[in-house]
């Protein structure tokens, strides 16, 4: 009696499938005479159907903090363009700066960055610049354009206290301390403070214990998201029963709503704000500053709405700049002759005042920055997923020259440590610490750190002129650093963003 339902329900199924495997192989064929393309070289999985052996492997590298290693590998047996499958996700992966360019730009309206796979971070990031696509992202990166590049030029003295009390902590008679920590504590501070106006300040000597509270809670909220992102569309069925994470970002959520009802409070009457405001930055420093989340409530008087837009931009600047500061130390601990380079620098610039002009003139310094980004910038690819049929121009066919036909609902994942470890564009020292090699050097989108296009990071500037501003202070106090270490290799973890995972033990001495 159940027999013929069942087996018109299982033809249904059959005959849509065939439909669609159907339709998308006569799409192809059509791209493929149109734009001549082939397909890309496809990653040869032991288990094709899932690609669940790929998953392992990259989940053992993780765990070994061998990830960038993995990929490395990947890129060097099957060209700089590849497929693989990801559960039910056909993903391409590239390093080609061609195929990087042509996502970030000319094809940039066909595709988007809220795929399935990303819906599981809104309980705790909501929406905002990174999880919108179309007029919802526009109207968030257009609330936030004007902070930066304000920012960008205005007074660096509220960095000052910052570094101060992380000199504080700082060992001065040559002891081995651990700098990662403290340089996340210190973006930390730094952050909390630009961002909501409220620093957590947990540099401080006697740091308060919701201070402690709220860094535990931060970090678990990341390797939560960490943990879930690494199974992209299966991860709410692979976390269900988690309830740490909801538990830390609620935590987070709740620190987060008390400064959103001040700024509201504060905001109501606008011109209370600006004489208020107007009056703090007289007595401090002589431009105004711009904290994100003042600047959005004048817009903004949504609490929740508030809460994840600037939440979204706190992330990064919590996250981004320790990690950088923290990497380039690891490294010049290691070639001390650098700091010793950047030091004379520093010192011929005399008791002038660091602004945002004379930290752009340091070359060498940016030099640095640059080289620690290469070799230990963010490691995770920029994914995108196809919203409609569309073309790669490179990397397909057995020579890896031709276009690529991409399929609606594919992700492309565009490797930004892939480009710069290219040995075509750097050479064969690609993993040596050599700022030099930035020296005459033009690159366009041979390798894009900050990406480009509409989406490109709205910090670039600011990033780097606070890693100026803090290296500086760092090679004027102290003379010498040395490496306290044995391990002198850089071993990676990713959980979530990569860090040290024997941290950056070092000495500092001071001048
Ligand atoms: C060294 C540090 C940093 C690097 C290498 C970096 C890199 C990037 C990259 C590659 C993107 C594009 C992501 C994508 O489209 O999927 C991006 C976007 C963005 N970044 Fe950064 N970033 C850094 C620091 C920061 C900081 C400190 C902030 C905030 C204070 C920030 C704010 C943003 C914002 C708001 C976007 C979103 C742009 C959009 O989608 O319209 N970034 N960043």
């Amino acid at each position: 009696m159940f027999v013929t339902p069942i087996v018109s329900a299982l033809s249904f199924l059959v005959c849509v499938y065939i439909y669609q495997k159907w339709s998308r192989y006569s799409a192809f064929r059509t791209a493929a005479a149109k734009y001549s393309c082939h397909r890309p070289r496809r990653y040869p999985h032991t288990e094709p159907f899932w690609g669940y052996d790929l998953v392992r492997k990259l989940a053992k590298a993780a765990r070994k903090g061998q990830q960038s290693e993995l990929y490395e590998e990947l890129f060097r047996q099957n060209g700089k363009t590849f497929e693989n499958r990801l559960f039910t996700t056909n993903v391409i992966n590239t390093m080609d700066s061609a195929n990087i360019q042509t996502v970030a730009t000319s094809s940039f309206q066909d595709y988007a960055k809220s795929s399935e796979g990303e819906r599981f971070l809104k309980p705790a990031f909501g929406r905002g610049v990174f999880t919108t696509d179309g007029a919802a992202w526009k109207h968030s990166r257009n609330l936030i354009r004007p902070i930066f590049s304000r920012s960008d030029m205005s007074d660096l003295n509220y960095l000052g206290p910052f570094i101060d009390r992380l000199f504080e902590k700082i060992p001065r008679d040559g002891s081995t301390f651990d700098l990662q920590p403290l340089s996340h504590k210190l973006g930390l501070d730094i952050a909390t403070d630009s961002v909501f106006g409220q620093s957590v300040d947990s540099l401080l000597i006697e740091t308060p214990f919701e201070s402690f509270q709220f860094v535990k809670s931060f970090n678990a909220m990341l390797a939560g998201t960490g943990k879930r992102k690494r199974f992209g569309k299966l991860a709410s069925l692979r976390f269900a029963f988690d309830t740490e994470w909801k538990k830390a970002y609620t935590e987070i959520h709740d620190w987060v709503d008390v400064q959103v009802k001040r700024a509201l409070q504060e905001t109501e009457d606008e011109s209370q704000l600006s004489s208020e405001k107007g009056a703090k930055s007289e007595e401090s420093s002589p431009q105004p500053r711009y904290i994100l989340l003042y600047e959005m409530a004048k817009q903004i008087r949504d609490p929740v709405e508030l809460r994840f837009q600037t939440l979204q931009v706190f992330l990064p600047a919590a996250n981004t700049s320790p990690l950088i500061l923290a990497n380039c130390l690891f490294y010049l601990a290691r070639k001390p002759e650098i700091w010793t380079k950047l030091r004379q620098d520093a010192l011929a610039l005399g008791d002038q005042p660091l602004t945002f002009e004379l930290l752009r003139t340091l070359i060498y310094f940016r030099h640095v920055f640059w080289e620690t980004l290469r070799v230990r910038g963010l490691s995770s690819p920029i994914v995108r997923e196809a919203i409609r049929d569309t073309v790669l121009p490179v990397g397909g066919g057995p020579d890896g020259l031709s276009p690529i036909f991409v399929a609606k609902g594919t992700e492309v994942a565009m490797h930004i440590r892939g480009q710069g470890h290219d040995t075509d564009f750097w050479g064969e020292d690609v993993h040596t610490f050599r700022p030099e090699r930035f020296t005459d050097r033009r690159i366009l989108w041979q390798w894009v750190p900050f990406f480009g296009g509409p989406r490109i990071c709205l910090a670039n500037q600011q990033v780097q002129t606070q890693f100026l501003y803090e290296l500086v202070r760092l090679v004027r106090e102290f003379e010498r650093i040395e490496n306290r270490d044995e391990c002198i290799e850089y071993i990676e973890t990713t959980n979530p963003l990569m860090k040290s995972k024997n941290g950056v033990k070092i000495a500092l001495f001071p001048a």
